[in-house]
């Protein structure tokens, strides 16, 4: 069975205390459904604000999830105000979403800055989740996961055809051969993850919108 990525990007949403109640929410229904999650490896990426408290509700209520960061520092640790550098972020995430199509527009975030980013994830042992927007797109040395987003397909409801998205895995892959993940992201939902996960070249999804509800979240992962 093909290992899947099943990633949950919340973006600038849900307080401390509603992330609590997510989390709450999914591990229930985890407790109540019988799924076999063992080729599904779940990551989920809260706001800074609310990551040390997720990754104690992972801890002590045993969720089966991991804990990712939605950004990291191009700096290190220092005086950089406002910035959360690598080290902070190692020990409570293990990987981080680099290179999202909303930072590289709305904080003008260069392929240099994205390779600094991610060369500084890997130094503390974070895993990065590299997003492109297309096959063209630079992959810095070191990245193993990529997320292919196009960016028409992203909060629109209107996903890629998996067809087009498994055609642009299979180039990605073909020109970075580290690469050992590509996953797809873009309007996913319960109803179309099936679609690009069956597909030869993507094993995961990235999800947005409809990782915000538990109850959907929950079902892409069963439907994935
Ligand atoms: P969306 O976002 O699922 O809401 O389209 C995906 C993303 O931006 O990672």
């Amino acid at each position: 069975m093909k290992h899947l990525y099943i990633v949950a990007n919340w973006k600038s949403n849900k307080t401390a205390l509603e992330a609590e109640e997510w989390l709450t929410y999914f591990k229930n229904q985890f407790d109540q459904n019988n799924i076999d999650f063992t080729n599904k490896e779940i990551i989920i990426c809260p706001s800074f604000q609310a990551l040390t408290l997720a990754k104690q509700l992972v801890d002590n209520l045993k969720i089966p999830t991991k804990i990712g960061a939605q950004n990291i520092s191009s700096f290190g640790p220092g005086a950089y105000t406002g910035e959360i550098s690598g080290e902070q972020l190692a020990g409570i995430v293990q990987s981080v979403i680099i290179g999202h199509s909303e930072r590289r527009i709305n904080f003008a975030e260069t392929d240099e800055i994205l390779n600094t980013k991610t060369q500084n994830a890997i130094k503390y042992n974070l895993t990065p989740i590299f997003c492109v927007q297309n096959e063209n797109i630079r992959v810095p040395q070191g990245v193993k996961i990529v997320a292919y987003e196009p960016v028409e397909a992203i909060g629109t409801g209107v996903p890629d055809t998996p067809e087009n998205a498994d055609k642009v895995a299979s180039l990605i892959k073909q020109k970075n051969k580290e690469i050992v993940a590509v996953l797809y992201g873009g309007s996913v939902t319960s109803n179309n993850v099936n679609s690009f996960t069956s597909t030869e070249n993507i094993s995961g999804v990235l999800v947005g919108g409809a990782s915000l509800d538990p109850a959907e979240f929950f079902r892409i992962i069963k439907n994935a």
